[in-house]
């Protein structure tokens, strides 16, 4: 299993990439087309929402699980994007249990945020997830295989676009109108009858077959709706245990979690960010590491390595193997900070609190680490790390208690290399 500790934007993606090198299948466990995976290959950029980041070897599976959200229309437009690069799509397949957003999600998702007070935003990708994992716990949900009878379909979505409309119009707001979404729809079920299958099977039939499975997690820890910064989180659990849930595979088979770390912290969206920098320190970070949301554009905030809030992510996740990275973006900095415990009103906290509105309240007490001031980006084994970014990795890697299986140097697959720290 492959997830993010942080707030997201970790760098799964690339890493994703990076290690299907050696794996048979790729697995999305959660999440929808809120996510923005970015992987370069050569001298070619590509930005995955729904699409697992396995799907440019040939040779690897990619599902989509029941865990997912999926618009359709969305997951259309991305598989045709990937066709027109040359990149075939026939190694997919989408969870027949795979609940979709629908555009009434989208419409509500807009509209909660709209009605929440400043402060009180989430900042949502607006891409209908939160109202679509409602529907799902709701058992109202319209899923991935009522889309293969198209009749079914239609009568389903007219139904429940006439609930939500009846909502809409209390609120006095316009609601969906069926007749302009409906052909989109409509061309995107037909168009993804050929993938949707029983992906429970799939994997465990791999599982059982002894085949080498990579679970892909979307979002990070800090974003679980269980475990992290609630209410300013993401709808679904994007913590390791959310793979057996998200793909019908059991604990059992899962042998090794990798958690991919940015050797400092972003976030998109609102809510507490305990280490956050702000002026010219925050912007110099962000144009160094090109902090800006790959679904929404959005700048993303920047600031210190959290060692309390990431060794907190790795004791859920059961990480074993780090992967760090974004190592290069630090390259100038003369002084490098890694908060080691919060002080709230007086007190001091070495372990994460579970209330977002005490962590407004942080004071990071950080310890200062001299940088190395040079390049990294060309390093291909831990013994090209200047003494200092060995330091640097080494103490971060003890903070949050796991080993050190990757580092990353660089957004290319070739900036990547393999350690046992
Ligand atoms: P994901 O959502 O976790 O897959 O991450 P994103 O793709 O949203 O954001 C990570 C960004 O950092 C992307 O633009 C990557 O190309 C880039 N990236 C990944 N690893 C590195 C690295 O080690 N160094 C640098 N400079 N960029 C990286
Ligand atoms: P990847 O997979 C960073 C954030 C949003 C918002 C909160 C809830 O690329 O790491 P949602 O639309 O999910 O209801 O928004 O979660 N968020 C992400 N932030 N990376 C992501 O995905 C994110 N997906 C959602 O900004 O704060
Ligand atoms: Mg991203």
């Amino acid at each position: 299993v492959l997830i993010g500790t942080q707030w997201g934007d970790e760098g799964k993606g690339k890493i994703i990439d990076v290690l299907t090198r050696n794996t048979d299948m790729v697995v999305r466990f959660q999440g929808g087309n809120n996510a923005g995976h970015t992987v370069e290959i050569g001298d070619q950029k590509y930005v995955l929402h729904l699409i697992p980041s396995g799907i440019f070897r040939k040779e690897t599976m990619n599902i989509i699980g029941n865990g997912l959200v999926v618009d359709p229309v969305s997951l259309q437009e991305e598989m045709e994007g990937l066709l027109g690069r040359g990149i075939a799509v026939d190694n997919l397949e989408l969870s027949d249990k795979a609940h979709l957003i629908l555009p009434y999600h989208r419409l509500m998702d807009a509209f909660k945020e709209g009605q929440l007070a400043e402060g009180k935003k989430i900042g949502t990708t607006k891409r209908g997830i939160g109202p679509a994992y409602t529907d799902k716990a709701d058992r109202c949900g319209i899923r991935a295989l009522d889309m293969l009878d198209i009749d079914n379909f239609k009568n389903k979505f007219e139904e429940h676009t006439a609930r939500y409309n009846r909502i809409f119009a209390a609120a006095g707001c316009a609601g969906v109108d069926v007749a302009a979404e409906w052909p989109k729809l409509r061309a995107a079920a037909l168009y993804l009858q050929a993938y949707i299958k029983d992906t429970v099977l799939t994997v465990n039939r791999a599982a059982k077959a002894g085949k080498n499975i990579l679970f892909e997690g979307a979002q990070g820890t800090l974003l679980d709706i269980d475990h992290g910064t609630y209410p300013f989180v993401t709808s679904s659990n994007t913590t390791s245990g959310g793979a057996c849930t998200g793909s019908g595979i059991s604990p059992r088979y899962i042998s090794d979690v990798y958690g991919v770390i940015k050797a400092y912290t972003t976030r998109v969206g609102e809510g507490p960010f305990q280490t956050e920098l702000f002026g010219t320190e925050g912007e110099n970070l962000r144009k160094a590491g090109n902090e800006f949301g790959a679904t929404t554009g959005r700048p993303r905030r920047c600031g210190w390595f959290d060692a309390v809030a990431s060794r907190y992510s790795c004791m859920v996740n059961g990480v074993n193997k780090l992967a760090i990275t974004k190592m290069d973006v630090l390259d100038n900095l003369p002084e490098l900070k890694i908060c080691i415990a919060y002080d709230i009103d007086g007190k001091r906290y070495t372990e994460m609190p579970s209330d977002s509105q005490l962590l407004y309240k942080v004071k990071p007490v950080y310890e200062s680490h001299p940088g190395w001031m040079c390049s990294t980006c060309h390093a291909c084994c831990w013994d090209d790390l200047p003494v200092n970014a060995q330091k640097y990795l080494k103490r971060l890697a003890e903070l949050v208690d796991s080993g050190i299986g990757i580092i990353s140097v660089g957004p290319k697959r070739a900036q990547t290399f393999e350690v046992n720290i």
